[in-house]
């Protein structure tokens, strides 16, 4: 029965087809390692993002004179509301730990390398989208820094000159930001970017699937074959690595439970806590401060003294990832054969991206802009000497086969 269900999809759909080129006849190479859960982890994520956010949105009142208080009806009276928005709430930094977590295997094992540059972009645009997301979904619970969070980012783009001041109007749609901001960021954040960021994970994952995963060792795998063309070094993505990576969906989900039961605001940092208080255009909160994965980037807008500078290194900041695949000169691809020069490097860079992070959060001190100052260098620099030391530095040999 289902054979001839199956014959009969397939003569019309390739159903079949799908499943084995993606899933059961997809050989990855056999020495995935911890770093390599963040992928599937990242899929689960969006899913939760998808499904709770189409429950908020059930409850939810996307105007300036309701959003606040019907976020709270969420939480006090809509059964199992506040669930619902405790695992959109913590799902939306979760997306951002998993995502940097994954970001940071594509540099350690030079995932980003020929011939994997397009599933690298596509992974940035993916990167600039959720970003995008995360800052529009933010102010649709209308609390202080809701409100007052986009208004330091939006007026950022009054920097740019001549059209500085039409554009933040543009984007506010209004003088100030205002119920008509709320409800085109609502569809924005609810319609428009949800389908952009599918669409780019469906064009990342197929642009992956093209070319094949690269491996902690960074051997390509496609060189060695058996007489049935099956990658000697290579392993059915189905059944090993769909159980495989199951093991990290569970501890994903034991770490994902015990922060929405137990610290669903985080000490303020998933949920910050001037937004427990109603927007209010006449109040200034005495500290503003993004949510805590946007801080490394605001700490780099604040380290540099001019307005305008600072928004452009902010973008460069951003921008000089996607080109990371031409920066990167060395002859290797993992971090395990390269030399010390890229090593430190790299150490250099996440401590930098680290401490700005934590700067960002923090109010400035010339203390603290100085070191934000020091740190920037040091992220900028990583980038811009990469042609340099990836080339000048000493390598090790590349084994034939996976190392396991
Ligand atoms: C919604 C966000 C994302 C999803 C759902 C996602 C999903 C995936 C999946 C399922 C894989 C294959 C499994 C794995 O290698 O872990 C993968 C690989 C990869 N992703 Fe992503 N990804 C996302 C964001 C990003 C971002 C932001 C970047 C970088 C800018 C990125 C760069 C890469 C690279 C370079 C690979 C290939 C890794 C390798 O073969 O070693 N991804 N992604």
């Amino acid at each position: 029965m289902m054979s001839k269900f199956m014959e009969w999809v397939d003569a019309r759909f390739p159903a079949t087809k799908m499943w084995e080129d993606h899933l059961s006849k997809y050989y990855a190479p056999k020495n995935f390692n911890f770093f390599y859960f963040f992928g599937s982890l990242a899929l689960l994520v969006l899913v939760n993002q998808i499904v709770t956010g189409v429950w908020l949105t059930m409850s939810y009142t996307p105007s300036a004179e309701e959003a606040f208080a019907s976020v709270e009806y969420i939480m006090r009276d809509v059964e199992y509301g506040w669930i619902l928005r405790y695992m959109h709430s913590t799902g939306a930094s979760a997306f951002f730990v998993v995502v940097y977590l994954h970001m940071f295997r594509g540099l350690l094992y030079g995932s980003y390398q020929k011939p994997r540059e397009l599933v690298w972009i596509f992974g940035m645009l993916i990167y600039l989208m959720l970003m995008a997301e995360a800052f529009m979904g933010y102010l649709l619970p209308w609390g202080q820094m809701s409100y007052w969070g986009a208004q330091v980012i939006i007026s950022l783009f009054g920097a740019i000159p001549v059209i500085g001041a039409d554009l933040t109007q543009w984007i506010r749609g209004d003088y100030l930001i205002s119920g008509i901001t709320l409800n085109r960021f609502f569809a924005l954040h609810v319609v428009a970017l949800p389908i952009v960021i599918l669409g780019l994970v469906v064009l990342h994952i197929l642009a992956l699937h093209e070319v094949g995963s690269n491996n902690p060792d960074g051997v390509d795998i496609k060189k060695k074959k058996d007489e049935n063309g099956i990658p000697l070094d290579g392993i059915a993505f189905h059944p090993y690595y769909t159980v495989k990576d199951i093991v990290g969906v569970v501890v994903f989900l034991f770490i994902f439970c015990f922060v929405i039961f137990f610290f669903p605001e985080m000490g303020g940092y998933f949920l910050e806590k001037p937004n427990f208080e109603v927007a209010n255009s006449f109040k200034t909160p005495a500290h503003i401060a993004p949510v805590w994965y946007f801080t490394p980037f605001y700490a780099i807008l604040r380290a540099v003294p001019d307005k305008l500078l600072g928004v452009i290194a902010m973008g460069a900041a951003i921008a000089v990832l996607f080109v990371l695949p031409w920066l990167d000169r060395s002859p290797v691809k993992s971090m395990r054969y390269k030399g010390w020069m890229s090593k430190i490097w790299l150490l250099v860079f996440c401590v930098s991206f680290v401490i700005l992070g934590v700067l960002g959060v923090l109010a400035p001190t010339p203390g603290r802009t100085l070191l934000s100052q020091v740190c920037t260098f040091l992220y900028f620099a990583y980038f811009i000497l990469m042609p340099f030391y990836t080339r000048m530095e000493k390598t090790k040999p590349v084994p034939e086969r996976v190392t396991g």
